[in-house]
């Protein structure tokens, strides 16, 4: 058994779903006689046990296990499996002829060895990202076979040296290659492999013809993950995107949050005037619910920092966002002092681990259903002290 792995039990095998209510707060039990419910069970031909199946916490892979190679490469994520994540993800963004590729942001020049091919050099433009500029080279510029002559390369190497030792080892992997390693995976490891899969910039891609939602339902149908209890997650900061999605595929559905003062890309674009202040309400939580399964707020929703950087008191959150039956997987967990809230900082160095095991144990005391982490590991090891705690 590699380190986490099959570690963390999951809530309703160790505890019931009862018992996990009393022990870790009743704002967790599961709703009963709903939808949500019937996902968890799986369904009567025992394909898949559906989300409510997982470890409790669940340890989600940020982009594989980013905190070690560099990010959205098959070796980050192979390596996020091996370290036992229970959930490996991916973002997505289209490329020129349509394929979708696992790339945090399409503008690839921090992440690729893009700026090295003078055969690409004519391709670096400006141009403006959800009412951003950026200067760089993008994937919609790009036909996936000139994007495959590319190399993946470590985004932070100031912060992460050591990771560079594998700059130039992956090359971007298509979705669907995640697909079918997945598939793989699961088959070698004896378990589903279950991913959370991110649209990226969806409006923007849209408006230039290369709509994400279609190409990721055709995929996720190809490869059977388009169900209820499908082993897949998919997550947008957009809302709409997440609706559309609910159209064309049952995978459950998780709405990304962002400050409290923002607005999604899709409000901004479509006049409505809300902010993510407004969907964190009881109401704003309710609308979610009626096509999502889960909430992705930043770390800051659910605890605060103050004016020194240190957490504060925890919000209402996790408690409304469970009224409404909706799981949490806030993001996103680093072991660098510069990542961490103050209070757990240690030394001066910014590229020190710093006290990431107290700053987790905070975040999971709030209830929180998972939590992104670019140290899987880390978080698992944490999840596993939580759920010794809650069991007395
Ligand atoms: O998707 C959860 C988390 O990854 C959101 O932040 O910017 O890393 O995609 P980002
Ligand atoms: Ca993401």
């Amino acid at each position: 058994m590699t380190q986490g792995e099959h570690r963390t039990p999951a809530r309703r095998t160790v505890l019931g779903a009862a018992g996990a209510a009393a022990v870790l707060g009743a704002s967790t039990a599961l709703p009963t006689g709903t939808a949500h419910a019937a996902e968890a069970r799986g369904d009567a031909r025992g394909r898949g046990h559906g989300y409510r199946s997982l470890p409790v916490p669940t340890v989600i892979a940020h982009r594989g296990a980013s905190g070690y190679r560099p990010e959205h490469t098959l070796g980050s994520y192979r390596h996020a499996l091996d370290l036992g994540a229970h959930v490996i993800e991916q973002d997505l963004v289209p490329t020129r002829d349509g394929h979708l590729v696992c790339r945090h942001e399409n503008d690839i020049t921090g992440t690729t060895d893009v700026a090295d091919h003078p055969e690409f050099a004519s391709r670096k433009t400006t141009k403006s990202v959800d009412g951003t500029s950026y200067t760089g080279w993008f994937t919609e510029d790009f036909t996936l076979a000139e994007l495959k002559t590319l190399r993946a390369k470590e985004r932070i190497p100031g912060t992460r040296q050591e990771n560079t030792l594998y700059d130039g080892r992956w090359t971007i992997p298509t979705f669907e290659e995640v697909l079918r390693w997945a598939e793989d995976e699961g088959r070698r490891r004896g378990r589903e492999v279950w991913l959370h899969v991110e649209t990226k910039h969806p409006t923007y891609f849209r408006s230039l013809g290369l709509g994400l939602e279609e190409r990721l339902a055709k995929l996720l149908r190809r490869y059977g993950r388009h169900r209820a209890n499908s082993p897949v997650f998919l997550q947008s900061f957009e809302p709409s995107s997440i609706q559309r999605l609910a159209k064309l595929v049952d995978s459950p559905g998780v709405v990304l949050l962002s400050a409290a003062n923002s607005r999604p890309w899709d409000f901004v674009q479509a006049g409505d005037p809300r902010t993510v202040a407004d969907l964190v309400t009881p109401a704003g939580l309710r609308w979610i619910a009626s096509y999502a399964r889960g909430i992705g707020p930043t770390l800051d929703l659910v605890i605060p920092k103050d004016a020194t950087g240190r957490l504060g008191t925890p919000t209402t959150l996790v408690r409304d966002a469970h009224a409404e039956g909706l799981v949490l997987h806030p993001y996103t967990h680093r072991n660098e002092n510069s990542f961490l809230p103050a209070d757990f900082r240690r030394g001066t160095d910014p590229t020190a681990y710093g006290d990431s095991f107290g700053a987790l144990k905070r975040y999971l005391e709030t209830g929180i259903d998972g939590i992104f982490s670019d140290n899987p590991d880390t978080a698992l090891l944490a999840a596993d002290d939580f759920t010794a705690a809650a069991r007395g």
